[in-house]
């Protein structure tokens, strides 16, 4: 029986990669999640699985050398998802993407290392390229991060890279476009529009909302890492998109319609600094390998606004206390 230790599983990603593994292998695998529990760290997104013999939840920071390498003795397989994750809040606060997204990464590459795994897949994201206006990255252009996020984001992708090619730890580096999809931290574009417009508060578009992003639903994003673990090769670097792209001001016109909401809650705000214009990675390598999303935009969209719509409970709490706190002193002071 294989041990998937999965970090950062309380959060969006990570709570629907734990819900995807146990669908599919049911009680041939041991998950355990190690989780800090930050402000995105949410064990609501578990509800269900908590009781499963085969799941183990642990409450600690993936910094903490002690405390992974007690744990990784026990395990075959990590999945690095902890990260601290949001843009804006890198812009205001960098701290912590340096602590958790790249030093986190090192204690648990170290750790893998100590130990031996089987395979350790680093979750990083198409955000490390940068921007792109025309075109789409390949997983071999260079790296121009451009936010404090996704410039922590790629040290710790180099420094997986590099773990491979000097330790031959078994490493897979994916990196994968916006996701969207349940228990996504009400924070992040579609969430806070979709859960504003329900609430008929303002919807804050940045500069001319005509930045582009490409949209993959979560449950495929959790089938790509899985395909990865059995098809991918050590060393590899993986783009993972849904080759949705789509302007922002698109996006929000989709959900106000969907939602039967006024135009008038689209408020323009000022830009984010130093704002990437588009994102956009070639998934020539894994589409090769013989993946492809199983979900279409429209249709996962549409699960997702109705998923939004029918767990007001779970996301309501999260907009209170800290989350206030930070909006006010970040862009959205007239919200
Ligand atoms: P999230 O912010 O929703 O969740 C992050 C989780 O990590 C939370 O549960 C949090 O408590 C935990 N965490 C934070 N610091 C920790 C620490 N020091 N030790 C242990 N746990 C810690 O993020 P997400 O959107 O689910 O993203 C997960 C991963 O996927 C991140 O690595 C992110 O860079 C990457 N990614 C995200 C997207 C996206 O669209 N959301 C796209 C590509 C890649
Ligand atoms: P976000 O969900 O933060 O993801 P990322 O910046 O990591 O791609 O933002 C997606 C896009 O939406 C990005 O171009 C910024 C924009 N955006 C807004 O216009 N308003 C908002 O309130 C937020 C959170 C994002």
């Amino acid at each position: 029986m294989k041990t998937w230790l999965v970090t950062g599983g309380a959060g969006f990603i990570g709570s629907n990669f734990i819900h995807f593994l146990f669908e599919k292998y049911g009680d041939t695998i041991r998950v355990v999640n190690l989780d800090k529990l930050t402000y995105a760290g949410n064990l609501e997104n578990l509800a269900d699985i908590v009781r499963q013999p085969n799941y183990e939840f642990i409450q600690g920071d993936i910094c903490d050398a002690a405390l992974v390498n007690s744990l990784m003795p026990k395990v075959d397989i990590v999945v690095n998802f902890a990260a601290e994750s949001h843009v804006d809040r890198s812009i205001g606060a960098p701290d912590d993407f340096i602590k958790t997204d790249i030093y986190g990464a090192f204690v648990l590459l170290e750790a893998a290392r100590m130990h031996g795994v089987e395979k350790f897949i680093q979750i990083s994201t198409d955000e490390v390229y940068g921007s792109i206006l025309d075109g789409s990255f390949k997983e071999t252009d260079i790296l121009e991060p451009s936010s404090p996020y996704s410039a922590s984001k790629a040290g710790a992708d180099r420094l997986a890279f590099s773990y491979y090619v000097t330790y031959k730890l078994p490493v897979i580096i994916t990196r994968c476009s916006n996701n969207y999809g349940p228990y996504q931290y009400p924070e992040k574009l579609i969430p806070l529009f979709v859960t504003n417009a329900l609430e008929n508060k303002a919807l804050p578009i940045y500069g001319d909302g005509r930045n582009i992003r490409d949209w993959i639903y979560v449950k495929d994003h959790c089938d790509a890492v899985d395909f990865l673990f059995h098809h991918g090769q050590n060393g590899q670097v993986y783009n993972i998109g849904g080759g949705n792209e789509r302007m922002n001001i698109e996006i929000t016109d989709l959900i106000l319609k969907h939602l039967n909401k006024p135009d008038s809650l689209k408020t323009y705000v000022p830009d984010r600094l130093g704002h990437d214009r588009r994102y956009s990675v070639d998934t020539q390598k894994i589409r090769q390998l013989g993946w492809k999303p199983k979900h279409t935009f429209e249709q996962a969209m549409a699960q997702t606004l109705k998923w939004y719509m029918e767990n007001k409970r779970w996301w309501e709490k999260l907009k209170t206390g800290e989350y206030l706190e930070f909006y006010k002193q970040n862009y959205k002071k007239e919200l």
